[in-house]
C-alpha cells in the first residue's frame, strides 16, 4: 500500500511538540547495548522502521530485547562475542545506517552474515564501507558495489590508520566498531567533521576512544559496560519544523528537548545565516549528548552562499533547507555536497525537479543546486504534484512548503516517512499545517473492507 500527502496551502506554526527520538543515536543504542555486558535501558528511543530493522537484526542474532513502548527499550547485552549466527538474511529496510555500520560489527565475528536490504538501499553504495575494511582484513563481496552485503566470518582484523576520502560518519563508525575485534589500533581521520554520536557513544559504555584533531583512534579488544540511553529529539526531524516556522508569517514555535551535538547544527547556523529567528533555550547534557529546547519565530529570509564547511554538520537536512532558500530574498547557491547523490534518493536530482514543479527556479550542480529565491512574494510555490522517490525526508520537506504555496501540493510515495519520523501528519497538523495522509490501497480495499463489515469482519471494521 502507498500512501500519500495532500497539504492545503498557508498557515503557520505555533505552540510546544517533541519531534520523535535522534535516528542516528536510536541505531547505535541497539548495537552497543547488543555487544555489552549487562542489561542497557534505552528511552527516547525512535519507534520508526529502520531503528526497528536494527532491532530485528539483534533479535536474530540472539539478543533479548524488550519494546518499544512509549520509546522505552531494555536490551540484555551478550558481550563483545556473544552474537550466535544468525537463521537467514539481515534485513536491513530502508536503513543506510544500519547497513554500514553492521558491515563493520560484523566483518570480525566468527561466523557468516548477508545484508539485504529494500529496493532504495540496494541501490546504495556500499564500497566506501567494504574497501576499508578489506584492508583490515575482512572478507567481503557485493553486487557490484551494493546490496547484498556478504560478509564471511572467522576473518582476523588488524587495525589500519585510514585517511577517510569522503566526509561520512557511517564510514568512520564501521570502522571504529570493526576496530573493536582488530589487532592494535584502528584510526580514522576525517576531511570535514562529521557526526561523533559514536564515538561519545562508545565512551559511554567505558571504551577508550582517543581523538586527536581529525583523527578518531580505538584499541581492539575493549570490553563495554551496559548503560542508560536517554535519546534526545531528532535535529533532522526537528528541521522540518525548523524551517516550516521560519518561512511561515507569525509562527512561534518551541521544539522541545532535540539533541543540539555540534557535530548536527549546521541546520541552525544555515538557517541564522539566512536571517531566521530561532533561539536555543534551556541547554543541558544529557548522557553525553547536549539537548536544547529551539525557539523559532517566522521571519524574512535572505539567500545565501552556504558556507561549504557547514554542509557535513547539516547533511541530512538540505531537502529542508532547498524549501527555506525558496522563500528567501536573492539566490541561495549550494556547493560541496555531492554526498546528497547517494542518500536515499538523490536529493539533489529530486529537489531541484520538484521545486521546479511548483514554480521555483533551481538549477542542480554536480555537487549542489543554485536556488533564485522567491521571498518577496506571498505564495512562492504554486499547485502540484512531487514525487517523493520514497525518500522521507524529501516528503516532508515538500509538505512544509505547502505554508508558502499558493494551492495544495500534492506529495507521492510517503510511505516511507515512518522510517524516521513515525506520526509526522499528525504532529504537523497539531503544529498547524493542513495535512492530509490518503492511503491508495485503502481507498481500493474499500469493497473488500464493507464486505467484511456486512460479514462482521474485524478486519473491516479496523479498516473503516
Ligand atoms: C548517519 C550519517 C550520515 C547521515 C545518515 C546517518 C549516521 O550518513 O546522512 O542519515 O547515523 O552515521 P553519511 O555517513 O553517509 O554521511
Amino acid at each position: 500500500m502507498s500512501s500519500s500527502f495532500d497539504v492545503g496551502p498557508g498557515g503557520r506554526l505555533s505552540g510546544r511538540i517533541r519531534v520523535p527520538g535522534d535516528k542516528s543515536i536510536s541505531h547505535r543504542s541497539i548495537m552497543l547495548g547488543a555487544l555489552a555486558d549487562g542489561v542497557t535501558e534505552v528511552s527516547g528511543f525512535l519507534e520508526g522502521a529502520d531503528a526497528i530493522s536494527t532491532m530485528n537484526i539483534f533479535r536474530a542474532m540472539g539478543v533479548s530485547i524488550d519494546g518499544p513502548s512509549e520509546g522505552r527499550v531494555t536490551v540484555r547485552g551478550v558481550g563483545i562475542d556473544g552474537l550466535r549466527a544468525p537463521a537467514g538474511d539481515l534485513d536491513c529496510g530502508n536503513a543506510g545506517t544500519a547497513m554500514r555500520l553492521l558491515m563493520g560489527l560484523l566483518c570480525g565475528q566468527p561466523f557468516d552474515t548477508v545484508l539485504v536490504g529494500d529496493e532504495t538501499l540496494t541501490r546504495r553504495p556500499m564500497r566506501r564501507v567494504a574497501e576499508p575494511l578489506a584492508r583490515m582484513g575482512a572478507r567481503i563481496t557485493t553486487r557490484d558495489g551494493c546490496p547484498p552485503v556478504r560478509l564471511h566470518g572467522g576473518a582476523s582484523l588488524r587495525g589500519i590508520d585510514y585517511p577517510m576520502p569522503m566526509a561520512s560518519a557511517q564510514v568512520k563508525s564501521a570502522l571504529l566498531l570493526a576496530g573493536l575485534y582488530a589487532d592494535g589500533v584502528t584510526s580514522v581521520t576525517e576531511p570535514a567533521p562529521t557526526r561523533d554520536h559514536t564515538e561519545r557513544m562508545l565512551a559511554g559504555f567505558g571504551v577508550t576512544v582517543e581523538r586527536h584533531g581529525a583523527t578518531a583512534s580505538v584499541r581492539g579488544g575493549q570490553r563495554l559496560r551496559a548503560t542508560r540511553i536517554d535519546v534526545p529529539a531528532d535535529i533532522s526531524s526537528a528541521a522540518f519544523f525548523l524551517v516550516g516556522a521560519a518561512i511561515a508569517e507569525g509562527s512561534d514555535l518551541v521544539l522541545e528537548h532535540v539533541g543540539v551535538n555540534p557535530t548536527r547544527t549546521g541546520i541552525l547556523d544555515i538557517l541564522r545565516l539566512m536571517g531566521a529567528d530561532i533561539e536555543m533555550l534551556a541547554t543541558r547534557e544529557v548522557g553525553g549528548e547536549p539537548v536544547a529546547d529551539l525557539r523559532v519565530r517566522g521571519s524574512r529570509l535572505r539567500g545565501i552562499d552556504v558556507p561549504p564547511e557547514l554542509v557535513p554538520l547539516a547533511i541530512d537536512e538540505f531537502p529542508a533547507l532547498f524549501i527555506a532558500a525558496a522563500c528567501a530574498e536573492g539566490r541561495t547557491t549550494v556547493t560541496g555536497a555531492e554526498e546528497l547523490r547517494v542518500k536515499e534518493s538523490d536529493r539533489i536530482a529530486v529537489m531541484a525537479d520538484g521545486l521546479n514543479a511548483l514554480g521555483v527556479q533551481a538549477t542542480p550542480t554536480a555537487d549542489g543546486m543554485v536556488i533564485e529565491g522567491r521571498g518577496g512574494e506571498q505564495a512562492v510555490f504554486g499547485a502540484g504534484r512531487i514525487a517523493s522517490h520514497g525518500d522521507h525526508r524529501i516528503a516532508m520537506s515538500f509538505a512544509m512548503a505547502a505554508l508558502r504555496g499558493s494551492g495544495p501540493v500534492l506529495i507521492d510515495d510517503t510511505d516511507n516517512v515512518a522510517t524516521s519520523f513515525p506520526g509526522f501528519p499528525a504532529l504537523a497538523a497539531r503544529a498547524g499545517l493542513s495535512i492530509h495522509e490518503r492511503h491508495a490501497g485503502a481507498a481500493q480495499e474499500q469493497p473488500v473492507s464493507a464486505a467484511h463489515e456486512r460479514a462482521g469482519g474485524a478486519a473491516g471494521r479496523a479498516q473503516a
